[in-house]
């Protein structure tokens, strides 16, 4: 079962002393996304949605991040830890803080350094894939790129795991996902979309079916192959 962390209070004084005293890495300074302080710690905010009923009341996002980062550990995917669970005094949003971690996304990564960098991530496709983790927020700025050359998985609220390794049609799915991603199909391209797929199936040890049913998959999706 999932390790529950105490959840803390964070009343508006507090969170406008930390707003004060950390860099906004996404949202704004009215209504934080993401904050990153002067200690090195990532504050994640998940605000209510604005219907009443929805899935994410009954199944809090911040609450998915905690579950999914304890899984991914336990499979031996490096994803950040959380220390913390706060909530606003008026229950208008949930916030989780964890220890950033050396490095950059792989979209900006890309940007630094030769598109074959790219390989790495059929590497990591394949790795997540045989853990049977079904990443589904995969994209290239979801993916962090640590100097050691270690990836690590941010942004996880949203994750299914399989028993075994993923089945031909989870796989199929990420695939399609990561190599439409609007801001990221051009690195897929200039790589070869073709090429990004048979290496991901010689590393995966894809049967004959399960390569053709996801080369069949994505590109019906509009991966253009
Ligand atoms: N643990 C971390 N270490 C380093 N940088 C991080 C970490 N977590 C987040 N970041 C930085 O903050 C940015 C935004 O974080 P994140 O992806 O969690 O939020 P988001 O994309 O705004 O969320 P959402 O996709 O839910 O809208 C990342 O692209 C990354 O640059
Ligand atoms: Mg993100």
């Amino acid at each position: 079962m999932a390790k529950s962390i105490p959840m803390q209070i964070l009343t508006d004084a507090q969170l406008a002393d930390l707003v004060s005293r950390s860099s906004l890495l996404e949202g704004e300074v009215s209504k934080p996304k993401v904050l990153l302080d002067a200690d090195g710690y990532i504050y994640k905010f998940f605000y209510q949605p604005s219907r009443k009923l929805s899935s994410r009341t009954l199944f809090p996002p911040f609450k998915q991040f905690v579950k999914n980062s304890q899984t991914l550990s336990k499979r031996n995917v490096q994803t950040v830890s959380v220390c913390d669970t706060m909530t606003a005094q008026d229950k208008r949003f949930d916030a989780i803080r964890y220890q950033a971690i050396e490095g950059h996304d792989f979209r900006e990564h890309l940007k630094q350094s030769d598109h074959s960098a790219i390989s790495m991530i059929v590497d990591i496709m394949a790795e997540l894939h045989h853990q049977g983790v079904f990443f589904r927020a995969i994209h290239l700025g979801n993916i962090l790129h640590q100097p050691n050359g270690d990836y690590a998985l941010i942004d996880i609220s949203d994750c299914w795991f399989s028993f075994g390794q993923l089945n031909a049609f989870k796989r199929a799915r990420n695939l399609a996902h990561l190599m439409n991603y609007h801001s990221d199909k051009s690195y897929f391209s200039h790589y070869g979309n073709d090429r990004f797929l048979n290496e991901y199936a010689i590393k995966s040890k894809l049967s004959k079916t399960s390569f053709w049913f996801i080369r069949a998959y994505v590109r019906h999706k509009g991966v253009k192959l």
